[in-house]
């Protein structure tokens, strides 16, 4: 294996910039030539690459996005669209591809590798739903966006005795409004992972009001239902003024957190490792160790 190329692709998440940081500094540390293929499947089937170099991912791990732009790619379902994106890995002697991002973006990788290109993927979301890790790069850094923003809303629902409805990304994965519902404190989520039942979402507000608290937060993640819609029944059920805020997308964005900064560079560095390792004739290591990453690195 001499060349490798990386994309992003899907939902951009904080700590994307850190992981191609990595892969493309682990990859050179290796011997390896790497490209950079902008704007994911899509710019795959226009050739949108370009050549990386150390200098191409300075000052990009503290930056939120994807350097190498993204976008979700339809016409990658087809197997014939599939086919050609691998006609146009080898024209381009491209001998192994890191991709980076969410399920759709690891189905494509998946497919790819069965047609005869290995793919490595590296899970970058926000919604952490990818299998076989516990968090995914950007959950951690939108996290905390979202409890900010929860706590911010409980002042003014505090202040004025409201109850707040509050609905958080997470197309099919109840992940985000779990860990922001258990660490804002909120009265109660509701998921797609979990039959919701109105009656018990009123019950608990009323007891709430009950024992003397006034206000109430609930979160909605996005795939579980209509946040409007709860809203609109918890008023019209218990009389108690109800807002909605819809977070949307200002969960995407922002500097990642130390913690997706690290996940993204341990994971670039290790699936370099062990994805290509028989290519790259390397011993297989349980882990590599914080110290040997910072060797790899050139830190
Ligand atoms: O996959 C991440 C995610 O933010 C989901 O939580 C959300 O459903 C989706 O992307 C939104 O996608 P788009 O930005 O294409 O509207």
């Amino acid at each position: 294996m001499k060349r490798i190329a990386v994309l992003t692709s899907g939902g951009d998440a904080p700590g994307m910039n850190a992981a191609i940081r990595a892969v493309v500094r682990k990859a050179m540390f290796h011997g390896l030539e790497v490209y950079g293929i902008q704007y994911g499947y899509a710019g795959l089937l226009k050739k949108d690459i370009k050549k990386m170099e150390l200098g191409s991912v300075g000052d990009i791990i503290q930056r939120g996005g994807t350097s190498l732009y993204t976008a979700r790619c339809k016409e990658f379902f087809q197997h014939e669209v599939r086919v050609e994106a691998v006609k146009i890995l080898k024209e381009l002697g491209i001998d192994g591809l890191v991709v980076i991002g969410g399920d759709g973006s690891y189905r494509g990788a998946l497919e790819l590798t069965k047609l005869g290109v290995p793919c490595i993927g590296i899970p970058g979301t926000i919604d952490n739903d990818i299998l076989g890790t516990e968090f995914t790069i950007g959950f951690d850094t939108a996290l905390n966006t979202a409890i900010e923003a929860i706590d911010k809303i409980r002042d003014t629902a505090m202040s004025h005795e409201r109850t707040y409805v509050i609905e958080v990304m997470g197309r099919n994965c109840g992940d985000l409004a779990i860990w922001a519902g258990v660490t804002a404190g909120a009265e109660t989520v509701i998921i797609p992972e979990r039959k919701s039942d109105i009656n018990e979402t009123v019950a608990k507000i009323v007891r709430g009001h009950e024992r003397g608290k006034k206000h109430s937060i609930i979160i909605v993640a996005e795939g579980a239902g209509n946040a409007f819609e709860v809203g609109k029944q918890i008023e019209e059920r218990t009389g108690y003024e109800t807002r909605v805020t819809v977070l949307g997308h200002v969960q995407r964005g922002g500097t990642p957190s130390a913690m997706d900064r690290m996940l993204a560079t341990r994971f670039g560095n290790n699936l370099v490792y062990y994805g290509f390792e028989e290519a790259l004739r390397l011993e297989p290591h349980v882990d590599l160790g914080l110290a040997k990453l910072c060797d790899e690195l050139s830190i």
